[in-house]
């Protein structure tokens, strides 16, 4: 049997540890033979693919980014039914009898395209939002977390040391989970979310409240993150990609509303790429683990079509075509919110 894996879509902690025991697992299964196709999809259109056996993906369990490289610039399903001809033709001619795809929603969306074109194809949910329908957790998101958290204590001293108002931007385009956990667990005084709007002049009070005791205040806010009445959030629209980004620039929007309102300094940091980078978690180093074994367990049993996933705390797999649509967002009726609400923690919601 043999067996390419990519990734593709946007980096994240625990890449290189999914591709390192997806190959494992296959090699010990069936003595497969396994090859890395480079830079994902347009890597499988172009035929481009190196040999993965147990010494090369030795050694890769702790490393950030992705060893085969990735590409979201080039979907080829945006070249029509002939880009993804293209990508059936190629993978028949490197002899690939299964594709493993490690990706996000986007990379999902490809591989069910490629699934109802005959592919034989699986996925594994990676995103550090932890947004993916279906899937509780996607590796790389603890990572995040950690990473978000140390910035908000970090933020805590100098902030205390001015008495200022300091404001941590985390990723987290339509979901707000990395702002969410980060923001309890780095003890933000303020949290906003993509999914609820905020109140300025809210957020301003609770700043201002905290002027007269504790003189200063730390805002966590995700990059989706909008106030009620304005729509502030700054994307672009990249050539290639399909989707529009979002360059960073919530914290200095909310920085520049709120400075008027306040006696205090404001002071902005946008996090951005640092939360992907970098070795992951001892913990998204297991569940990456568990995901590429896993998935190599679907691929032996020859169920294509599928995503590996976790659900209530056990690994199972879903249809890929339940996956490709929409974002896991946080539901307003959420644990974490009241928990938040409850221990004095504003949501920008107005009083
Ligand atoms: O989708 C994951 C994510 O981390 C989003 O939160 C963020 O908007 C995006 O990636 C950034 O992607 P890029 O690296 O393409 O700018």
């Amino acid at each position: 049997m043999r067996v390419g894996v990519l990734t593709g879509g946007g980096d994240g902690p625990g890449l290189n540890a999914v591709i390192r025991a997806v190959t494992k697992s296959l090699i010990r299964h069936c003595s497969a033979q396994v090859v890395g196709i480079e830079d994902g999809f347009a890597g499988l259109q172009e035929g481009r693919v190196r040999q993965l056996d147990w010494r090369a993906v030795s050694g890769l369990i702790h490393l950030g980014g992705t060893v085969l490289g990735t590409s979201n610039r080039r979907n080829p399903l945006m070249e029509g039914e002939a880009g993804a001809q293209r990508v059936l033709e190629s993978a028949q001619a490197l002899g690939l009898d299964a594709v493993v795809a490690i990706g996000g929603d986007g990379t999902m969306a490809i591989a069910q395209a490629l699934a109802a074109r005959g592919l034989a194809v699986v996925g594994v949910p990676k995103t550090i939002d932890n947004d993916i329908v279906g899937c509780e957790r996607s590796f790389g998101f603890d990572t995040a977390v950690a990473v978000a958290t140390e910035a908000l204590e970090r933020l805590q001293t100098t902030g205390q040391a001015h008495g200022r108002v300091m404001i941590l931007e985390t990723m987290g385009r339509d979901a707000g989970w990395i702002a969410l956990e980060a923001g309890i667990a780095g003890a933000a005084d303020v949290i906003l979310l993509p999914e609820i709007a905020y109140d300025v002049q809210a957020v301003a009070a609770v700043c201002r409240e905290r002027e007269s005791r504790q003189r200063f205040t730390v805002i966590c806010v995700a990059e989706g993150a909008h106030a009620r009445d304005a729509g502030v959030v700054v994307q672009e629209v990249l050539p290639g990609r399909d989707e529009p980004v979002r360059l960073g620039g919530v914290a200095h929007v909310l920085a520049a509303q709120l400075q008027p309102l306040l006696d205090s300094e404001v002071r902005a940091t946008v996090l951005g790429h640092v939360q992907r980078g970098g070795a992951p978690t001892a913990f998204d180093r297991v569940l990456a683990t568990r995901y590429g074994n896993e998935v190599a367990n679907l691929v032996w049993r020859g169920e294509f079509g599928r995503m590996v996933t976790l659900q209530g705390g056990e690994l199972t797999s879903v249809a890929l075509q339940a996956v490709a649509a929409g974002r896991r967002c946080i539901p307003a009726e959420h644990p974490l919110l009241r928990c938040a609400r409850e221990i004095g923690v504003s949501l920008g919601e107005p009083a």
